[in-house]
């Protein structure tokens, strides 16, 4: 009988995490997460692989451990032996890594290289061989020097998020070509769903056409309504992680869908899909404009396609209202708390 695999997932508390765990449990595999103790609640994406803990699903494994914590990687990795690691942890937010460069250059790029570090100790003492993904980003093209972007066009970083990101792809790269490690970095384009951060453009779109349809919000505030991006659904891209580690060669793929639209674009379709006009609702605030931008991504996922055999099932469209319809639903439910007494849960102004 073969034996099922086992997979660890750093950033399994966060979007992707969530629905590569979701994948990989239909897919037979022990799922081993690494999370970080927080002061509040942060499981919530994966709480429904838990929910009843008699009934609960003994493939789901949760550890406590950080990127920046070499001596838990080490233990985890001893504890877990894992077929195949996801390195999805990160401080994801490009508008973040501007107010915190040092932690996320040490989160995003020290950490993959901690996580590499302690792959290859395991791997020398163990004889094991451990299959391993980097989450690297659309990002690093930043001012980009070629449309559409694919795995040759050089990098141009324009964040500490994006810098990091490229030393952890490097780095990656590094320890494939140094110590033969099936190491692969997956080059993804902004991919969305419901799950996805409020913080993110996206998702801050749809949950303020959900409050403001129920009445809870009248305003939205946005920066830079001009910067394009190729949006795809992360529920598709997970399943081009799954499949970069189940080739025979380690290699370094873009994941994208070849479309690309404008952040006012997707404010047209998401106020639209409910009924609003968007502009009764925008207001431009200078606080989210970025000290440096990037204007414009659009990837070729043609190596992905061919390669991997991979498309993306989820059109811009259909991405859009599939949001708007889930954030629809979170603000009835929560209007019938406010109706009931109860107050809108502040964000204290740092909605970036
Ligand atoms: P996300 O929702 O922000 O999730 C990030 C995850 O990383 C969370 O689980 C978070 O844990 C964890 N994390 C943060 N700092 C950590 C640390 N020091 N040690 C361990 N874990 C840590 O991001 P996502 O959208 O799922 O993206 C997943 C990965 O893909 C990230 O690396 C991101 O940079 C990259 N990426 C994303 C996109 C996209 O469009 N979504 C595109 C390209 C690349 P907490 O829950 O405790 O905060
Ligand atoms: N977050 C945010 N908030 N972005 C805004 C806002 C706002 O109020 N107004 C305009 N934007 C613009 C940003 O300036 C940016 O050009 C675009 O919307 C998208 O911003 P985000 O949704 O924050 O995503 P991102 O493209 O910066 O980064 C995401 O995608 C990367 C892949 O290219 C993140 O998921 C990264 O982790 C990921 O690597």
């Amino acid at each position: 009988m073969v034996k099922a695999k086992s997979a660890l997932i750093t950033g399994i508390t966060g979007q992707d995490g969530s629905y590569l765990a979701e994948f990989l449990l239909t897919k037979n595999y022990t799922v081993h997460g690494l999370i970080r103790r927080s002061s509040s609640f942060n499981t919530e994406r994966i709480d429904h692989l838990y929910q009843d803990p008699h009934a609960h699903d003994p493939r789901l494994i949760l550890h406590y451990g950080d990127l920046n914590d070499p001596s838990s990687l080490r233990r985890i990795l001893d504890q877990t032996q894992p077929d195949e690691i996801y390195n999805l942890g990160a401080q994801s937010h490009v508008r973040v890594s501007f107010d915190m460069p040092l932690y996320t250059c040490d989160t995003d790029g020290l950490g993959t290289v901690r996580l590499l570090e302690a792959v290859r100790d395991f791997e020398s003492y163990t004889r094991r061989r451990i299959r391993f993904y980097q989450a690297s980003s659309s990002e690093m093209y930043g001012k980009v020097v070629e449309t559409p972007q694919k795995e040759t066009t050089p990098f141009y970083p324009r964040s500490p998020y994006a810098c990091a990101k490229v030393f952890s792809h490097w780095i990656t790269v590094n320890y494939r070509e140094s110590y033969g490690l099936h190491a692969s970095n997956g080059i993804l384009f902004n991919h969305e769903s419901p799950r996805r951060g409020e913080t993110f453009v996206t998702r801050k779109i749809t949950r303020a056409v959900g409050r403001i349809h129920h009445g809870l919000q009248k305003k939205v505030f946005l920066g830079n309504l001009e910067a394009k991006r190729d949006w795809g659904f992360a529920g598709d891209y997970v399943q081009a992680m799954w499949l970069m580690l189940q080739q025979d060669e380690a290699d370094d793929y873009v994941v994208a869908t070849g479309k690309t639209y404008s952040v006012r674009q997707f404010l047209e379709e998401a106020f639209t899909a409910a009924g609003l006009n968007w502009q009764d609702h925008v207001e431009i605030d200078p606080r989210y404009f970025r000290p440096a931008e990037v204007d414009l991504l659009l990837g070729d996922p043609a190596k992905a396609r061919e390669k991997l055999g991979w498309e993306p099932t989820v059109g811009f469209k259909e991405l859009v209202r599939m949001m708007v319809e889930h954030d629809m639903e979170l603000a009835a439910r929560e209007k019938t708390l406010v109706d009931a007494g109860h107050q809108m849960p502040a964000n204290c102004g740092h909605d970036q």
